[in-house]
């Protein structure tokens, strides 16, 4: 008897838990390095300097910060890649909970020049899900509208009622964050979701990312059983669009 087997997925899942190993090292490193450098340099040379010492502690303490949000960001894809097969049960009110991380992000928002609306529906927007995980999509999708969407700016989120979607197999919601900056390039939209994955890594870092919330974001709506469609027009925007399955508000 002969028994076949095929191993190509095996190793390529291989290949990509490799990957994320290195990826992981190198996005720990950087940080680390920078701090390393300052320390030293405190010791040293800025020693008797107070100007540069309240100026590279600052520095430090941003790359002390990124570390924290690397393994936090970590920690929460782990959590949601263990419990992806486990479908949510609960019945959210997505506009309350629109509504609350918009209040979250308005400040910060502001602060970069950028408004955020809420289109109005009439409609309870009521899908199976789970809040804490939904925040944390909404969370990121508001965020990078307003961090990659370019100052002076609005960004809009509109539902939409989808009465059959065969992605869903039956009604749904279709949540859109909208923005207006610069656009995606194309090429990068098949890899957005990627881990680490960033159009611009410069800017990306600069801002504090960690290139993994979209990364998050994706295996949340796996596990709500929907969708995430990413449309961009180079110079006119971008629109991130959740669908999710409908369920009555009980
Ligand atoms: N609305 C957008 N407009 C333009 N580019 C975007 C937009 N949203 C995401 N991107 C690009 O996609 C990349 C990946 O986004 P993702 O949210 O995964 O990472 P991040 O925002 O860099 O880090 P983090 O979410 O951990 O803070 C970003 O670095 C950015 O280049
Ligand atoms: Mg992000």
């Amino acid at each position: 008897m002969v028994a076949l087997v095929d191993r190509t997925s095996l190793e390529r899942a291989d290949e990509m838990r490799r990957d994320f190993v290195a990826n992981v090292s190198h996005e720990l490193r950087t940080p680390l390095t920078a701090l390393q450098g300052f320390i030293e340099t405190l010791r040293g040379p800025a020693r008797n300097d107070p100007k540069a010492r309240d100026r590279f502690l600052d520095i430090m303490e941003r790359e002390a910060g990124r570390m924290n949000r690397l393994i936090a960001d970590l920690l929460s894809l782990s959590r949601v890649e263990s419990e992806e097969r486990r479908r949510p049960a609960e019945s959210v009110d997505l506009l309350a909970l629109l509504r609350n991380v918009v209040a979250t992000l308005t400040q910060a928002a502001a602060a970069a020049g950028v408004r955020i609306e809420l289109a109005a529906v009439s409609d309870p927007v009521a899908v199976a899900g789970d809040a804490d995980q939904l925040v944390q999509v909404f969370h990121n999708l508001i965020e990078n509208a307003v961090k990659y969407g370019g100052a002076g700016e609005r960004v809009r989120l509109e539902a939409a009622h989808i009465d059959h979607e065969p992605v869903v197999r039956g009604a749904a919601w279709a949540i859109t964050v909208a923005d207006e900056g610069e656009g995606i390039d194309a090429l990068h939209l098949p890899r957005l979701t990627e881990r680490f994955y960033r159009v611009d890594t410069h800017r990306s870092r600069e801002k504090g990312g960690t290139g993994l919330g979209l990364a998050i974001v994706k295996h949340i709506i796996n596990r709500h059983r929907g969708r995430l469609r990413i449309e961009s027009e180079k110079g006119v925007g971008s629109r991130f669009t959740v669908v999710l399955p409908e369920m009555p508000m009980r």
